[in-house]
């Protein structure tokens, strides 16, 4: 069994438990050809997302029978190409859907009431009589627009009721139990012209790649607060950056972006309306436990020739 980066200790311990583990603890990821000659012989693989399992490192790996990873997205693995090998490829949904929302629904929240800002505002000692910050926005009363209706969208929209917001969301059709969510379906032109804050949780698929750009950002509000909490490439970048810098929208808040890691000078960084956060939607130590536990047990699974927890390809 190939691990290819660091997981949560007591999933680990299961996985040595029961298999020959081989671990790649540096912080870098490995090059595909190291990878590759670790490959060889390996019948499962503990995949990170920031590695992208391909027809080329499928090749590499003759004996494998079996891929998992701690994460729901998986825009990093070719499902066709494990299928066609016949692997099965176990993501890890449902067990961070409470823990995403949190921290999707904290972002909105911080950003709308720049608790970041005042925060910077305390420890800089500017925290004097009279002292000027500038004024947040309240959630109550608002439209909030889910993009990408899945498990974390529902659970945002249940915290976004709680605060008094109206929600409306987009997918790629209505979830049967739109009436049970309380939430409005619309299209995404209405979505992006209807909303004070727009959550994004889509997966990023061919089609979704770059689905917010300069039009979509030209059609916001100038008062609306965007909040990516799903794949960086989702949006363009530098189409993000100048509806930031020309008012074209209010505020951003992500915990996603493209590229990731953001170099610690990329110009989005400077700018005074957006706040970003280094992809934790689902950092916690128990979720995060809760995910490779899930991730090693379809990885046992696999290896046992059964049927896994949370297949994507079953
Ligand atoms: C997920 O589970 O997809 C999170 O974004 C972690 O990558």
């Amino acid at each position: 069994m190939i691990i290819t980066g660091r997981i949560m200790p007591p999933a680990l311990a299961a996985l040595q438990e029961q298999c020959e583990v081989q671990q790649w603890n540096q912080a870098v990821a490995p090059q595909v050809s190291q990878l590759a000659e670790w490959l060889k012989d390996a019948e499962g693989l503990f995949v990170s997302t920031n590695i992208a399992v391909n027809e080329e490192l499928l090749a590499a790996a003759p004996k494998l029978r079996v891929i998992a990873q701690s994460a729901v997205g998986y825009d990093n693995i070719d499902i066709q190409a494990c299928t066609n090998r016949k692997i099965p490829f176990g993501n890890t949904p449902g067990v961070l859907v409470e823990t995403t929302a949190d921290l999707a629904f904290g972002l909105l929240l911080t950003a709308a009431r720049r608790i970041h800002e005042g925060w910077d505002w305390v420890r800089a000692g500017k925290w004097q009589p009279g002292f000027q910050l500038p004024l947040g926005v309240d959630l109550f009363g608002k439209t909030l627009g889910v993009v990408g209706m899945g498990a974390i969208g529902a659970a945002v929209a249940r915290r976004a009721q709680a605060s008094g917001m109206k929600v409306i969301y987009n997918n790629r059709r209505p979830r049967p139990d739109q009436a049970a969510l309380n939430a409005e379906y619309c299209s995404f032109e209405n979505l992006l012209t209807e909303s004070d804050f727009i959550v994004v949780l889509t997966p990023l698929t061919p089609e979704s790649r770059g689905m917010f750009g300069a039009k979509e950002f030209a059609r916001m509000k100038t008062t609306a607060y965007f909040i990516n909490a799903a794949r960086g490439a989702v949006v363009d970048t530098q189409a993000l950056y100048t509806a930031l810098i020309e008012g074209q929208i209010a505020y951003a808040a992500l915990d996603v972006t493209d590229p990731e890691p953001l170099p610690a000078d990329h110009p989005l960084i400077k700018l005074p309306n957006i706040l970003i956060a280094p992809h934790i939607g689902s950092a916690t130590t128990e979720t995060r436990n809760r995910m490779a536990l899930l991730a090693a047990e379809n990885l046992l699974l696999g290896l046992a020739g059964k049927p896994l927890i949370t297949c994507v390809n079953p």
